[in-house]
């Protein structure tokens, strides 16, 4: 059985062979054709030889080999039989089979096994020739295609991924000015805080217990708020540098809406508006950070205070929902737009959160751009129009989805919906 790589007559094979001047494997079981194809081809190519369909096999395991030449009709294995074998070791080989009495349907069986040309036994020089170069030809280009293709694609993937930075880049601006806003709504309550705080120690001139019990209990929430501020920093700085807070602690819902009254009870927008925070009927946690769940409901809450210069209600409230949503009964229209749809986790049990006023409501022409940065229809001193882009944003980032439905005349909710967990102590 002769196999493996035929040395040129009387050469040497360089000991790094220059890249590359094509291989050829012989797949012959008569000597004759056999040494008559090393003849013609070997000053053309590297020659491999095999003289049955295993040993063919096993070259091209071994070896990168771009086009076969295979007699049909050998012992044990037939030429077809090590086609189909050859292309499933290596599908780009290319071959040329050699037929003496075959039927058309053995060749339109090479041929459908995509062998490229089929010559007849006896062969002359020039047709075989001609075979296989054009075969090697086929493989060269089709080698060429392929790795153009890779380039191309290696060239998108380096656009993707500048385009990302691109985008982050530009996004650069919008994240500074989502830090002001956000750190804005904790330091006007610290600045509230302080100010009753210096009344209160100008008022006395002697500090009573009660007097030391007050302001402890202000310096407490202060202190919450610039812990506040640290987190929103901390947050935006994160989502800079891309990483995702996939830990995000899991919070009580109750505890939340407590802190969230106490922020809202002392925030400059409440002005003379009847406010309701009322507690859900059970403990149950959501998995959200605890900061960006204050922030999503203040924004809304400020929304809502600020819908009207007339005093009117707010009220926030929630409830459990032990089945999935069903998403079909959301249809948006010019009342309605539910958003993060596609990628909320929509497993029960979920908790739903909404903020509701019963203010003018908001215009159809106005609903599609109010998620918009920096959409607003306040006066340029009044608002950045940045706060709805946060709340779906952070909506977003904790798989929960967002809900408005407004009526003119009556008002506006919105509900949000996030995965429950286990209530948090
Ligand atoms: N509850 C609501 N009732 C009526 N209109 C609302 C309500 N909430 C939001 N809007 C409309 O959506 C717009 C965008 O709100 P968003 O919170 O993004 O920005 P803004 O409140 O205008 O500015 P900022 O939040 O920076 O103070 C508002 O200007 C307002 O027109
Ligand atoms: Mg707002």
């Amino acid at each position: 059985m002769a196999l493996g790589l035929e040395p040129l007559e009387n050469d040497v094979i360089p000991a790094v062979a220059p890249k590359r001047r094509g291989t050829l494997l012989i797949v012959d079981d008569e000597d004759g054709p056999r040494q008559s194809l090393r003849v013609i081809f070997k000053d053309d190519y590297d020659l491999l030889m095999a003289d049955d369909g295993p040993a063919a096999i096993e070259l091209a395991q071994k070896n990168e080999i771009d086009v076969a030449v295979l007699d049909i009709r050998m012992a044990g294995m037939s030429g077809i039989e090590v086609l189909e074998r050859l292309k499933y070791v290596n599908p780009n080989i290319e071959a040329v089979m050699m037929t003496a009495f075959e039927t058309t349907d053995t060749i339109r069986q090479a041929l459908r096994l995509r062998a490229c040309d089929y010559i007849n036994k006896p062969f002359d020089i020039a047709t075989i020739r001609g075979a296989v170069n054009q075969a090697m030809q086929r493989r060269r280009l089709e080698g060429e295609i392929h790795s153009s293709a890779e380039k191309v694609q290696e060239l998108l993937t380096e656009l993707q991924a500048q385009r990302v930075e691109e985008q982050i880049a530009k996004t650069r601006g919008d994240i500074y000015a989502s830090i002001i806003h956000d750190i804005n709504g904790p330091l006007t309550v610290i600045s509230g805080f302080v100010q009753v705080l210096n009344q209160r120690l100008n008022l006395s001139s002697r500090m009573e217990l009660e007097d030391l019990e007050f302001i402890k209990d202000r310096l407490r929430i202060v202190a919450r708020q610039v812990g506040n501020c640290i987190e929103i920093s901390r947050r935006y700085l994160s989502f800079l540098r891309r990483q995702s807070d996939e830990n995000a602690p899991k919070i009580s819902i109750n505890q939340m809406l407590r802190d969230l009254e106490q922020l809202v009870r002392v925030h400059p927008a409440l002005l003379e508006n009847e406010f309701v925070a009322a507690p859900l009927g059970e403990e149950i946690g959501v998995k959200i950070n605890g900061t960006d769940l204050i922030q999503v409901l203040l924004n809304l809450a400020v929304n809502a205070f600020q819908c009207a210069p007339l005093p009117h209600r707010v009220e926030i409230s929630g409830e459990v929902l032990r089945a999935p949503l069903d998403l079909a009964k959301f249809k948006d229209g010019l009342n309605d737009r539910l958003l993060n749809v596609e990628n909320m986790n929509n497993t029960a049990p979920l908790v739903k959160l909404w903020v509701r006023d019963n203010g003018p409501g908001i215009p159809p022409e106005v609903l599609p751009k109010i998620f918009h940065p920096y959409f607003t229809t306040k006066g340029p001193r009044q608002g950045t129009g940045l706060g709805l882009n946060i709340v779906q944003r952070l909506i977003k980032e904790a798989n929960g989805a967002l809900h408005v439905h407004t009526q003119q005349g009556e008002g506006t909710t919105f509900t949000i919906y996030l995965p429950a967990t286990a209530p948090t102590k």
